[in-house]
């Protein structure tokens, strides 16, 4: 039973029939001060259609109200508030999630249609950014929240493995380059050869021709070129992988940019059919001028196709293969304009299901104020961060806690997930300073916060001897303290749906936020394990609070240690 619905239907059996039950629902509002109740109906939009005073038309539809199954119904101004029967909800809340347990809160309105996201989509031969982390762990909650909701997703890694880049690597590789030292520290080394690359064509343009040249050869096709190529692609995967194992991220596909060479003829074919494609200077474009926005350039004058151009073939290729209802891209805000290209061209291609995409963007990341740049050395190392992040916990382990048992898995959980926890409570177009000695506190706004609020809830269920409260009839909480946390527990399946309209995991830290504080505060105002009639009750609302948690956790891929 939910008691947002309850009111839902009590308010339509008085409202003029004008007003429907999405509407009703729309507008029901849930008060700032709990003297308000825990509903209220503002009824100015009534005042026009009834002729009459807000106010009035408040009092009147009170008298009206069906009572019985709240505690009361008043009108405050132009306000109807609702306040709910805390003995009622509480029973029904707490049998609710006992009985769902994990699946508390699931929906099928996914129907299991398919949602590709395109996520974190590192450079080849390049470290891995902390945009690019960002983009991980988004794109990873989002998974798990529209999962959570019935829908299927498709992890995409979108690898930037395809460009000129490769043939400037190929000769730096030659000239400088050696197979052990990039066997040894493949993304270091590569990058080297590449900076490198770059200070000596300032001096010697001829470079730039071979690196051309070379990267022709690996288009072409050509056995030395490709070998080359698929070995520094492989090379630095395989130092992504260890990262994307230390988060616990898992893809469904590594098709990344080359996987789209032999499929951009057709675009460009298909775009010069529709009469689409313009050349300009050499190069052919198409005019977005109509949309304010500059040319897609989609073929260089020397042939070369170019990121949109790949981005195209993807978009079309992602339709055909998973039929997708929704098609997202976890990228950082500057890429903006792009994926406002790259919609509208294929909303010129007549492809109406452009719509379906979504540029799912995130704000950057920064340290002491300062943007950051692998060029001008201001540069966080995700390993580094994370290891660092995993010391930092395991030393608060060893005070708080020295006798657990498997510290340096928990350390690794905290620490991790921590630095998860902290990029995902900010709301993702948000810009934020990196500060790894805030991101690892166990106190205030952080992941080890309510994980250690887990652990706590968790280890009280350890101290009593039996299950009892898991079959427990009535689980009536009257006491006003608890009364915070139960509704919060009730609001989750809402939380979520808000997740998902705005594809924001922030909405789910936030909330795990909240119910870790609402309930270290009943933890500590109520007697728990007192002997009398309500300890079942309480003890259920503990380990509901515990399911909620380690869900809430798991939403947003960080793990929920049972003790800590
Ligand atoms: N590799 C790109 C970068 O690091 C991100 C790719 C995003 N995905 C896409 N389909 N364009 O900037």
């Amino acid at each position: 039973m939910d008691f947002k619905n309850l009111v839902v239907e009590e308010l339509s059996k008085v409202l003029p029939e004008t007003i429907t039950i999405e509407k009703i629902t729309d507008l029901i509002e849930i008060p700032k001060s709990s003297d308000l109740g825990d509903y209220a109906f503002p009824t100015f939009i009534l005042a026009k259609e009834l002729h009459k005073a807000p106010n009035i038309i408040a009092s009147e539809l009170v008298e009206k109200i069906e009572k019985d199954s709240f505690e009361k119904v008043e009108s405050k101004g132009a306000y109807i508030n609702f306040f709910t029967d805390k003995s009622a909800y509480s029973n029904d809340i707490l049998h609710i999630i006992l009985t769902e347990n994990m699946n508390y809160g699931n929906t099928q309105q996914g129907e299991n249609r398919n949602v590709t996201i395109d996520m974190s989509s590192p450079n080849i031969a390049k470290p891995m950014s902390m945009g690019h982390l960002r983009s991980t762990v988004i794109g990873n909650s989002i998974s798990k929240i529209i999962t959570k909701l019935g829908y299927n997703p498709v992890k995409i890694n979108h690898l930037g493995d395809w460009g000129t880049q490769f043939g400037k690597l190929i000769v730096a590789y030659k000239l400088w380059g050696s197979e052990e030292d990039v066997k040894k520290d493949p993304i270091t080394n590569l990058l080297k050869y590449y900076v490198k690359f770059h200070e000596e064509a300032e001096e010697k343009p001829e470079l730039d021709d071979q690196a051309r040249a070379w990267f022709k050869r690996i288009e072409d096709g050509d056995q030395e070129a490709l070998q080359l190529w698929k070995w520094f692609r492989e090379e630095s995967l395989k130092e992504f992988n260890r990262i994307y194992d230390r988060l616990g991220v898992t893809f469904d596909s590594y098709n990344g940019e080359a996987f789209y060479n032999d499929k951009m003829d057709d675009v460009v074919n298909e775009l010069e059919d529709k009469g689409l494609l313009v050349e300009s200077r050499g190069a052919e474009i198409v005019d977005l001028s109509d949309e304010n926005l500059s040319p897609a350039l989609i073929k260089k004058s020397d042939g070369a196709t170019l990121y949109i151009t790949r981005d195209l073939a993807a978009a079309i290729y992602r339709k055909k293969t998973y039929d997708f209802a929704k098609s997202l891209y976890v990228v950082g805000q500057e890429q903006t304009e792009h994926f406002k290209k790259l919609k509208t061209v294929l909303n010129l291609m007549g492809y109406d299901w452009s719509d379906d995409i979504e540029h799912i963007q995130f704000g950057l990341i920064t340290t002491g104020g300062k943007k950051l740049s692998t060029r001008k050395g201001n540069v966080i190392l995700l390993d580094e961060v994370l290891n660092d992040a995993e010391s930092l916990a395991l030393k608060q382990i060893e005070e708080k806690n020295p006798k657990l048992e498997n510290k340096e898995l928990v350390a690794k959980q905290v620490g991790v997930g921590a630095v998860v926890f902290h990029d995902l409570k900010n709301e993702r177009r948000d810009s934020f300073d990196f500060d790894l000695q805030e991101v690892v506190r166990f106190e205030g706004e952080t992941g080890p916060y309510v994980q250690y609020s887990n652990a706590r809830a968790l280890s009280i269920l350890r101290k009593v001897d039996n299950e009892d409260y898991l079959s427990t009839d009535n689980l009536s909480i009257n006491d006003s303290n608890a009364w915070d946390t139960i509704k919060l527990l009730g609001n989750f399946p809402d939380v979520l749906q808000r997740a998902l309209r705005e594809y924001e995991p922030s909405v789910i830290a936030k909330y795990s936020l909240r119910l870790a504080k609402s309930f270290n505060q009943y933890y500590a105002h109520s007697k728990i394990l007192a002997d009398d009639e309500q300890k079942n009750a309480r003890l259920a609302l503990v380990k509901s609070v515990s399911i909620v948690l380690t869900m809430s956790l798991a939403l947003l891929g960080v793990n929920a240690p049972e003790e800590m």
